[in-house]
């Protein structure tokens, strides 16, 4: 794959520095508006004489495709653009004071050139005044979906922690940086792209919400007190609804619930018997619809078909594709009878699409059923209950693009069908990853078809690399805050497409993640005494 990469620095210019509880309203500071005319060395054309406006290439680096640009600040109009591999920097003349970022937003204005779905990376950088060396970076990510120019405003404090490069161990707090330079770095598709941006400035807000790590939270305050208009959800299991310490968290502050594992194929179907008939096992999924059921709580079905949950007897049919789909049919048609009334929803198929591509997942539905086999599954729910609402669910949505492309299209195949009503985004997340634009961008594309929203298994991961061995202080508060961006998106959405925000489990310790990646992990809002974390004050604060 061709990539273009390009990284700008630009001066800070005159800075103000906002204290404490110093009232200004929004100030922008300019940076930077190319216009004029020429080009610039090897990689960049400007719609602009940069020289005389103030942008002058430098040195290049040592392989030749790196060069400084130093900005000396213009204002005129212009834009520049992107064209192969290569990296520009403008520096920096001013160090930016600790501290003020939050009120600090990057804005401009982004065009992708060519190429729809072009990420983008925008890098703020620390490190000493020469370029380069010992120096960390922090990402703020982004795709540009459509080309038209559009602008975009970033929070700096809302760029994902990075490292420290001379000390793994230590995560570097964004908050503490001295010196910060501001770059693009722009990922290309297949063939050569561009980027272009223009109008890049600073702009420093008073009163900006932000997220706060500390707040306390009020004692009769719950997650689904604070959400009013949509459900928030926990994915339980039989034996814990019987638990009292966690029946009663579960009906304090949830009123949706998802099984983790209990209406899966694998634990409902358990074969078939000397006539054919399929042999079910109800006993768990009874409980947790029951629970549901007593509570007065939503109830999200998860799922009817999953590559990942099919008994045996089923991987290693011996009949017919035909059979094998009756099967499907009945099972389908079984399970959604049994609870219709009592489910709400149903993720009908999980995870159809292979990772990185925007085809169909390989697995016995599509090898025995066909292209249409995600399609012939939403008709058989359908016609078992009119009523219930049908979800496409699946993970990497929001970054891997050409998947993205591929459930979109499944997506859009049923909604000529009208057999869907909504997208499952699992959002199993790291602490510093994806962004929040990115999560906002990619949801977007829920919202604008005209179906609910589910972030339907969100949970944070706090140590994806397995660099630390206790939760540190800057990973809660890294956590956090991503919990506070990806309910701030799901809140922002128009009422009407916000179905639920489910987590996927209820405290650190109960949560899949350590046992499948072999780290210990933090990855909930309740810790594994029952405690609320700063992730649950993020959620709420989100919904301040
Ligand atoms: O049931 C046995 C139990 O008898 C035994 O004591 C135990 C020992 O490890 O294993 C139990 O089964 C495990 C089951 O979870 C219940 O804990 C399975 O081995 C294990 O594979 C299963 O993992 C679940 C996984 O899906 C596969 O079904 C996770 O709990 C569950 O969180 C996870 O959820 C999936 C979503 O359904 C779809 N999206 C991704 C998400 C994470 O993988």
């Amino acid at each position: 794959m061709g990539r273009t990469k390009l990284i700008v620095i630009f001066s800070l210019l005159p800075f103000v520095l906002i204290q404490q509880g110093y009232t200004q309203t929004t100030e922008e500071f300019l940076v930077t508006d190319f216009d004029g005319g020429g080009i610039l060395p090897d990689a960049w054309s400007s719609y602009g004489d940069l020289g005389p406006y103030g942008v002058q290439p430098g040195r290049p680096n040592s392989d030749g495709k790196y060069y400084e640009l130093v900005w000396n600040g213009s204002t005129t109009q212009g834009y520049i653009v992107s064209q192969s591999e290569i990296t520009f920097r403008l520096i920096p003349k001013r160090k930016l004071k600790e501290k003020n970022i939050d009120n600090v937003y990057l804005k401009l204005d982004v065009n992708c050139g060519s190429a729809p779905g072009t990420v983008v990376n925008i890098v703020l950088v620390d490190g000493p005044n020469d370029c380069c060396t010992n120096e960390v970076n922090w990402i703020y990510s982004f795709t540009k979906n459509t080309c038209d120019w559009e602008t975009i405003e970033i929070n700096l404090a809302e760029f994902g922690y990075a490292y420290d490069p001379n000390n793994h161990e230590k995560s570097i707090d964004i908050h503490k940086v001295g010196r910060v330079k501001i770059g693009m770095d722009v990922f290309s598709g297949p063939q050569r792209q561009t980027v272009q941006f223009d109008n890049v400035a600073l702009v420093v807000k008073d009163k900006v919400k932000k997220y706060n790590a500390d707040t306390e939270i009020a004692d009769d305050t719950t997650l689904k007190k604070r959400a009013n208009d949509f459900y928030v959800g926990v994915a339980v299991n039989p034996r814990r609804i019987k638990d009292t310490d966690y029946s009663t968290l579960y009906k304090k502050e949830f009123n949706s619930i998802t099984a983790e594992n209990a209406m899966k194929m694998k634990s409902i179907l358990k074969g078939m018997d000397t006539n054919g008939n399929l042999v079910y096992d109800w006993t768990e999924s009874d409980r947790i619809v029951d629970f549901a059921e007593i509570n007065n709580m939503n109830l999200h079905g998860h799922t009817l078909i999953w590559y990942e949950s099919i008994p045996d007897f089923l991987k290693d049919f011996k009949g017919t594709n035909e059979a094998f789909e009756t099967i499907i049919e009945k099972y389908i048609t079984n399970v959604v009878s049994r609870y219709k009334g009592k489910v709400d929803s149903w993720d009908v198929v999980n995870e159809a699409i292979a990772d990185g591509t925007s085809d169909l997942r390989k697995s016995v539905f599509l090898e025995r059923m066909g292209p249409d086999y995600v399609k012939k599954c939403f008709q058989y729910a359908k016609n078992a209950d009119q009523e219930v609402k049908l979800f496409y669910n699946d993970y990497g949505l929001i970054y891997d693009k050409k998947k993205q492309q591929g459930a979109f299209t499944l997506v859009d195949d049923l909604i000529a069908e009208n057999l869907i009503d909504g997208v499952g985004y699992q959002l199993h997340i790291d602490f510093n990853f994806p962004s929040k634009l990115d999560i906002k961008t990619a949801t977007d594309l829920i919202v604008q078809r005209k179906l609910l929203v589910h972030f339907s298994e969100l949970d944070v991961k706090t140590n994806p690399k397995g660099d630390i061995e206790t939760f540190t202080e800057s990973r809660s508060h890294a956590q956090g805050k991503k919990i506070y961006e990806v309910v701030s998106v799901f809140n922002s959405l128009p009422k009407e497409y916000k179905y639920a925000l489910t987590l996927w489990g209820l405290k650190d310790d109960d949560s899949w993640i350590t046992p499948r990646y072999g780290f210990p992990d933090w990855p909930l809002l309740f810790d594994s005494t029952f405690q609320k974390k700063r992730a649950y004050s993020g959620f709420l604060q989100a919904l301040e």
